[in-house]
């Protein structure tokens, strides 16, 4: 393989494009013949390309040019194979397109797959935004029907464009008859890795989902660039007779499905078929083929199977008006599908954990840089992090943090009058909090802290780590008579009778309340817990409909286990204290 532009070239190309163009000098003659032997529209997109690309091959350059960093472009090539079972897949289901789009075509897989499979294509269209890769996708273009001369040649156009600037309603508007097959696999990024390194490589109006607030700027305004483009295309396409089959983490077709019920795009027949992402991209990111029927009557449910063997796993989706991830299962539980009476919190955010996640030592502190502090102990706490709650009970914690508020956007001043030591130790280290990248620093106190107020005061907390798959609740008792303080990847309820947290700690640990929380979280979400999913849980209901039996018996097994004495007496206030202000009212004057 030789490289042209930095794009590979084969062998059987470069040697026919030699006889081909010889002695032709103008580039409206090359790309005219191109175009009548290959259907390829403007194969050289100008005279100094045409010229370069000329010199090139008759003095076979080896190209030696470096891949550039390409992060920001997700850039994920299918390969071959997998591009090919796409198709297959496609045929399987009766899919005979007339009109091709391959939104960002890389090095052409889809293309060229397309181009062996389909019998009934009159043109395609691919867009790319790398160079390279455009002229990679037209000599691979070449190479396959040099070496199947018979056969069809639909019309092929490759556009080198950035996908965000090409006016999809256009194109639209031009084949509103023909049958349509939007296929490929568009870029792995979102909207925050491109903004740490600093890319533009953005659609305009790149807040799409219009949060507003808070939500954006942490993270709930996060989004794959691949999930605008899905939409972008739903937009312009769902009016035409067709389908859309595109590779997209997991994460972009669960959020599809969740935004059906109030985009309600002309799309049925949602499939989510899982690919091994490893095998076939090298990466651990799970990824899946999206698969829809455009033009249809809306469907807000997805079935996922397996792409290998199209075995049926479960569907997901929306259930009337609750959102799902596993139907059938979901069924079995729904009656603890309300809202929980308790509010569940996230924890601490510093995003300073050089600085303030300390261990204590034989009367000093250690921080993540190692250095020896001495600190007063008022504003001290014990600090858990997601990793910390793998036991039921926990009494001690690991590391420590500085609670430099009490609720957001305190004045920190305070600090230096009646905490020297801290005060001096924070202010030493004052460029890592001023470093913290995130806007919700921006004119607040130095030394600030989010996720922080009365609730996180509270004794006894019932937490759950959101970053892990297990559904296991921890009771966080509190440490020499202070709370203990958890991290923002962790959710918790706090109490101040212990009484309330065991039962809770029961209620949550108990089967149907895992049988629930399975049927309604994604096992392969970044956060599989959430403040949405887990204010779900309706604790009343739970209680109520739990035996008495089972939850003294689990009394009986804490008390024994963690050396505790709680007894079965306050669980009539338990259920009280859950029951909504109204119904309180009622008993109470009833
Ligand atoms: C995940 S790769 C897949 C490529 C090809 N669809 C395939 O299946 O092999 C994503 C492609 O999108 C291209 N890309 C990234 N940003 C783009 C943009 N704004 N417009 C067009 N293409 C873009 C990348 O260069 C890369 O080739």
């Amino acid at each position: 393989m030789n490289k042209i532009f930095g794009a590979n070239i084969s062998y059987r190309v470069c040697n026919y494009l030699k006889e081909f163009l010889n002695n032709i000098s103008s580039v409206e003659i090359a790309n005219q013949k191109v175009f009548e032997v290959f259907g390829i529209h403007a194969f050289f997109d100008s005279s100094d390309d045409f010229k370069i690309f000329m010199e090139s091959i008759y003095s076979l350059n080896i190209d030696l040019v470096e891949e550039p960093d390409r992060a920001e472009y997700g850039d994920f090539q299918t390969n071959k194979d997998l591009a090919d079972k796409v198709v297959k897949y496609l045929l399987l289901k009766n899919v005979s397109p007339e009109i091709i789009i391959e939104p960002t075509c890389g090095k052409g897989s889809f293309i060229i797959a397309s181009l062996s499979n389909f019998k009934t294509v009159k043109k395609i269209f691919g867009i790319e935004i790398y160079k390279p890769y455009v002229w990679e996708t037209k000599f691979s273009i070449l190479d396959f029907f040099l070496s199947n001369p018979d056969i069809l040649r639909p019309e092929i156009t490759i556009l080198h464009n950035s996908i965000f600037d090409i006016n999809f309603k256009n194109i639209s508007k031009q084949y509103q008859t023909e049958e349509l097959l939007i296929i490929g696999n568009p870029p792995w990024v979102t909207n925050s890795e491109l903004g740490s390194l600093n890319s533009t490589n953005l659609p305009k109006k790149s807040n799409f989902k219009n949060q507003k607030g808070l939500d954006a700027m942490t993270g709930k305004g996060n989004f794959d660039i691949a999930e605008y483009i899905t939409l972008t295309l739903f937009e312009a396409f769902q009016s035409h007779n067709g389908h859309l089959a595109l590779l997209v983490k997991n994460s972009v077709i669960k959020n599809i499905v969740f935004e059906q019920k109030r985009k309600q795009y002309k799309i049925s027949e949602i499939e989510k078929c899982c690919i091994d992402s490893k095998k076939e991209f090298n990466v651990s990111v799970e990824a899946s083929l999206l698969s829809c029927q455009l033009n249809s009557i809306p469907s807000v449910e997805c079935t996922a199977l397996d792409f290998y063997s199209l075995e049926k796993k479960i569907s997901f989706g929306w259930l009337n008006s609750k959102f799902v991830s596993n139907i059938a299962q979901y069924s079995k539980t729904k009656n603890i599908d309300g809202v929980c009476p308790f509010e569940w919190r996230q924890g601490i955010k510093h995003d300073c954990s050089n600085v303030m996640e300390l261990e204590r030592k034989n009367g000093y502190f250690t921080n993540k840089l190692l250095d020896e502090i001495t600190l007063e102990e008022d504003l001290i706490y014990g600090f858990l992090k997601s990793s910390d709650l793998k036991n039921t009970v926990i009494k001690n914690t690991r590391k420590y943090t500085i609670v430099t508020q009490t609720k957001v956007g305190q004045e920190t001043s305070y600090i230096q009058h009646l905490y020297p030591e801290t005060y001096t130790y924070l202010k030493k280290n004052i460029s890592f909090f001023q470093a913290r990248k995130s806007s919700i620093y921006k004119g607040k106190p130095p030394f600030s802290i989010f996720g922080i107020g009365d609730y996180s005061f509270k004794p006894y907390k019932v937490a759950i780590s959101g970053l892990y798959k297990t559904y296991h609740f921890t009771l966080v008792l509190p440490q020499n008579d202070k709370p203990v303080m958890l991290d923002d990847t962790c959710y918790f309820i706090g109490f101040d009778k212990i009484e309330y947290a065991i039962y809770s700690i029961i209620l949550l640990n108990n089967g149907r309340t895992e049988d629930f929380l399975k049927s309604i979280t994604f096992y392969d979400a970044k956060r599989v817990f959430t403040k949405d999913i887990l204010m779900r849980l309706d604790l009343l209901n739970l209680a109520v409909e739990i035996s008495q039996e089972a939850v003294k018996e689990q009394i009986g097994f804490l008390n024994d286990k963690y050396n505790l004495e709680i007894n079965f007496s306050k669980w009539g206030d338990f259920i009280d204290e859950m029951k909504p202000e109204k119904e309180k009212q009622l008993t109470l004057f009833g």
